[in-house]
């Protein structure tokens, strides 16, 4: 067990999170009542109380409903510079954010509303707080491919600003192989690739986000652990997973967090790393993450510094920036145990 400094001290980085994710039931009431939208819920307290889920879909329905809050400019811009400046507190040097243009883009709102809004809280974090980021366009997997190729033509005056594709929502019935050619469409333009896949689905989705999709990490994949050949596969190529222990925990894939399989899949080689997913829904952002498998599953400082310094690996940064960071955590730990 280590002290909750240690966790605290070390620069960090974040790969899967849902900027839609982030939406705290404050700042729900208060764009509510911005914009005079009624919300299913009497209070703060109420939305709060309401985070309670038995499975994927059942949180899914609560997050597009709560996005509907989200109408202007300045609300993308306030719920991304409110995740930053948790960022900062978390002491997160580097994060890689997704969003769901079609949750926006099917209730009436453009790219044009929520990039600029995106924008300028990214390029204020990184001025202001000395926070980098990348972008994730990720594509709502239960809808058609036909949707997803409208919406990557869609955000075609912000390919610069954008540095991959994903894919999010309800995975069982909706496999990797539905969306083939929007992500073939997506790495002929340029765009890394990554994939929710083995989360609620089986191994075989795992696979076909590997061959059919050629992703750059897995999102979630913990039930990777159900195929030897796919273990041997995820370790003999670095594969990287970007587990999210909590969201595991409140979509009941894991029954209770003793008994999340992540320190395993490190133990064998993988490259897994931890992520918060969508920290208002499941209580906590990243260093709550870390701090439920000090807690729950004995991680030892070693384990926790692996972690670390795989997510750092596993990120889009510059190979030159990934290495800077990964002295600087050594650095820092090696004087940290030495206090
Ligand atoms: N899985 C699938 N879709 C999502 C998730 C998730 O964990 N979070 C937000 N959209
Ligand atoms: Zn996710």
């Amino acid at each position: 067990m280590k002290t909750k400094t240690l966790i605290q001290s070390i620069p960090k980085v974040e790969l899967h999170l849902h900027i839609e994710g982030t939406l705290e039931p404050e700042l729900m009431w208060r764009l509510a009542k911005k914009h005079e939208l009624s919300l299913p819920f009497d209070s703060i307290q109420e939305i709060a109380n309401a985070y309670q889920f038995d499975n994927l879909q059942s949180f899914l329905d609560l997050y597009y409903q709560g996005a509907a809050v989200l109408i202007d400019e300045d609300d993308f811009f306030e719920l991304m510079w409110a995740y930053f400046l948790r960022c900062k507190e978390q002491n997160i040097v580097h994060t890689e954010i997704m969003f769901d243009p079609q949750t926006h883009t099917h209730r009436g709102i453009d790219y044009s509303v929520f990039m600029p809004g995106f924008l300028r809280a990214k390029a204020q974090a990184e001025s202001e707080l000395g926070i980098t980021s990348c972008l994730i366009l990720s594509f709502l997997r239960h809808l058609s491919q036909e949707d997803a190729l409208l919406t990557l033509a869609q955000a075609e005056p912000y390919y610069d600003a954008i540095d991959a594709v994903g894919l999010d929502s309800s995975e069982l019935g909706n496999p990797p192989d539905k969306f083939i050619d929007v992500f073939a469409k997506a790495k002929t333009l340029g765009f890394k690739r990554v994939a929710h896949a083995g989360e609620e689905g089986p191994p075989e989705y795992i696979w076909s986000a590997l061959n059919d999709l050629d992703v750059h990490r897995i999102d979630h994949g913990v039930r990777c652990i159900e195929d030897p050949k796919l273990m041997a596969h995820l370790v003999a190529n670095k594969m990287p997973l970007t587990v999210c222990p909590q969201s595991n925990l409140k979509l009941c894939v894991v029954n209770d967090m003793s008994e999340h399989n992540i320190l395993d899949l490190l133990e064998q080689g993988v490259m897994v790393t931890v992520n918060s997913d969508d920290p208002s829904y499941f209580g906590g952002y990243l260093n709550q993450n870390y701090q439920a498998l000090d807690t729950h599953l004995a991680m030892s400082d070693e384990q926790f510094i692996q972690l670390v310094k795989n997510s750092f690996e596993a990120s889009f940064l510059s190979d030159k920036l990934k290495q800077k960071w990964i002295k600087e955590v050594d650095k820092l730990n090696h004087s940290l145990s030495h206090n």
